[in-house]
């Protein structure tokens, strides 16, 4: 098995298990929306913070080999977020019953980001990169729109979660504007 193959089931394993979970068990369905909620916030920040890493620390090889593993944790972040979707779905009762939720700022923030994380997930394989070319790279900018809509959604969802949207979100803005900075030196 070759180490990216290793990532996938490392990465989806859990996910798998938690789809099941919500089968069987739909009452818990708080469980699942709180851990899928959180393993995507993980792998998204973790994803997200890989770029400003390398560009602050180059020497450290570690992170150069953690960013061999890209598409792996972006698309595993997709799967949880939707998981995370479903358990709010199943709380709803029913996909019919969830729809007339949209106009609440925190379910519309979430479906937004959710349906830019889709799209970057499809578009993560080489053929998407050799169809789309140099558009590619302007699609996958996406992602930094999706990182306002995430902390926002979490923020409007509230209670506890604000400390844990700081804990998250102040480094990786932190990072990322350390490495514009550095990029800025650079050209100049
Ligand atoms: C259609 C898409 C989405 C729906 C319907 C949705 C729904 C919700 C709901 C209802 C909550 C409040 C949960 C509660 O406290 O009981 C929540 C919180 C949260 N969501 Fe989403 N969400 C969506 C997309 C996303 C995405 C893409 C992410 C990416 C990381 C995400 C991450 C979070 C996080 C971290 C929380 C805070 C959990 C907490 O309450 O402590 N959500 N979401």
């Amino acid at each position: 098995m070759t180490n990216k193959n290793r990532a996938w089931v490392l990465l989806n394993i859990p996910a798998l298990f938690l789809s099941i979970y919500l089968a069987l068990f739909p009452e818990n369905y708080q469980f699942v929306v709180l851990t899928g909620a959180y393993s995507a916030l993980t792998l998204y920040v973790g994803l997200l913070l890989l770029n400003p890493l390398i560009s602050v620390f180059p020497k450290q090889k570690w992170i150069k080999k953690l960013n061999k593993y890209r598409q792996q944790i972006g698309i595993s972040c997709f799967i949880y977020a939707l998981i995370h979707a479903a358990g709010f779905v199943v709380k709803r009762g029913s996909i019919l019953k969830a729809i007339p939720w949209i106009i609440h700022p925190v379910i519309l923030l979430g479906f937004a980001s959710l349906s830019i994380l889709f799209v970057l997930a499809i578009t993560s394989n080489r053929f998407s990169m050799r169809k789309l070319g140099p558009r590619w790279k302007k699609l996958h900018k996406a992602t930094y729109i999706a990182q306002w809509l995430i902390l926002f959604h979490m923020i409007f969802a509230g209670t506890t979660n604000n400390y844990v949207a700081a804990l998250a979100f102040i480094p990786l803005i932190a990072f990322q504007l350390a490495r514009r900075r550095k990029k800025k030196l650079r050209k100049a």
